[in-house]
């Protein structure tokens, strides 16, 4: 096959940051995205809906007028959050979630929850009204190995909190272990997962590569090859749990190759192409539209788009370096060599 033409995708997870360094991604992601979900979390975090309405328009604001990429908003979830809060969303045009993250697990995540208890009442309000609750799935304790986190977390905390809130809709973000594959698989209806292009394509070695590669280097880390092929498994299975969210998440290219390096990889340039070229190596490029066009929109109970995208058979080169605000980005596959290309539209 020398072109496939799919309903324009979503991305699912995405962050696009603020000032300058947005200024310098949306546009990629505005290429190849229809919509996406916008993670909140910023310093400080986007926590109310008048912040997220703010930040939104901040986002448009970088974008031509007559621009067709819709920002999916999203609120932080804190431990001082109210049901209020949720109730605003409801009535809100531009909110569609809320993202938990376990304070102290990943990048600007100190004002995450503590307790899952803190927020019980929210997440009783969001699911009566419906509101899908975005999960960083890794427990924090410094005990845990890093490598386990997300298993750890799916048993001690994911699992209970199905049981306590059964008609909550839950996304288990970049989902990096079988575990979490099987989990999602035979959870409820109420549960989808998203999938990253970076956790398709590697696994841990990619950290390791003839010398430490900071910018493999994301959260959930990168797992061992058989937690690779299950997601890839699952992602191209045409099951509508699994969708696209690419977790673009750039840093300055000094933050990651540092003594202390960032976790994030910025994929926003080129996640499409990576995408396809996955699901031609599996031979199942038919599911593709699935994964990246329809199984998302479907759980979050939003209109499929109408446009269409053509990708073609063309290999270039992804450049090795992007301007991001007064610095600069190193983007997913940097310098290498890519077998597809999105059309311009
Ligand atoms: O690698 C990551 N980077 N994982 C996250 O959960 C957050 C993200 C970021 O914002 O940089
Ligand atoms: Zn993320």
């Amino acid at each position: 096959m020398d072109s496939i033409t799919i309903i324009q995708p979503d991305d699912f997870h995405l962050h696009l940051r603020d000032e300058e360094a947005l200024n310098s991604v949306v546009h990629d992601s505005a290429r190849q995205f229809a919509r996406a979900v916008i993670m909140p979390n910023l310093k400080p975090p986007v926590t109310t809906v008048e912040l997220a309405m703010a930040y939104r328009q901040r986002i448009l604001t970088c974008l031509p007028e007559d621009t067709d990429f819709t920002p999916l908003m999203t609120l932080y979830l804190t431990d001082r959050a109210r049901t209020s809060d949720i109730e605003e969303i409801a009535k809100a045009e531009f909110v569609h979630a809320v993202k938990l993250y376990p304070a102290g697990a990943t990048t600007n995540s100190e004002y995450g929850v503590t307790e899952l208890k803190n927020v019980f009442p929210v997440l009783e309000k969001m699911q009566e009204s419906g509101v899908p609750l975005l999960i960083h799935g890794e427990v924090t304790n410094p005990d845990v190995d890093p490598f386990d986190r997300e298993k750890v977390f799916i048993n001690d905390v994911l699992a209970p909190l199905l049981k306590q809130f059964s008609e909550l809709k839950v996304v288990l973000e970049h989902i990096t272990t079988r575990d979490a594959v099987d989990f999602v698989s035979n959870g409820p209806s109420t549960l989808a997962a998203t999938v990253t292009p970076q956790h398709l394509l590697y696994n841990r070695g990619a950290l390791f590569n003839n010398g430490l590669r900071p910018h493999n280097f994301c959260l959930p880390v990168l797992k061992r090859e058989e937690h690779r092929l299950a997601i890839v498994e699952a992602a191209t299975s045409g099951n509508e749990k699994f969708f696209l969210g690419t977790d673009s998440a750039p840093h300055a290219k000094d933050s990651k190759e540092s003594d202390c390096g960032c976790a994030g990889i910025y994929s926003a340039l080129n996640a499409l192409e990576i995408y396809t070229q996955v699901f031609e190596d599996q031979g199942c490029l038919d599911k593709l539209e699935q994964f990246a066009s329809i199984n998302g929109a479907r759980f979050y109970g939003i209109s499929q788009n109408t446009k269409k995208v053509t990708l073609t058979k063309q290999t270039w080169e992804v450049p090795r370096i992007l301007p991001f605000g007064d610095n600069e980005v190193v983007p997913l596959m940097s310098g290498e060599t890519l077998r597809w290309k999105l059309q311009s539209q």
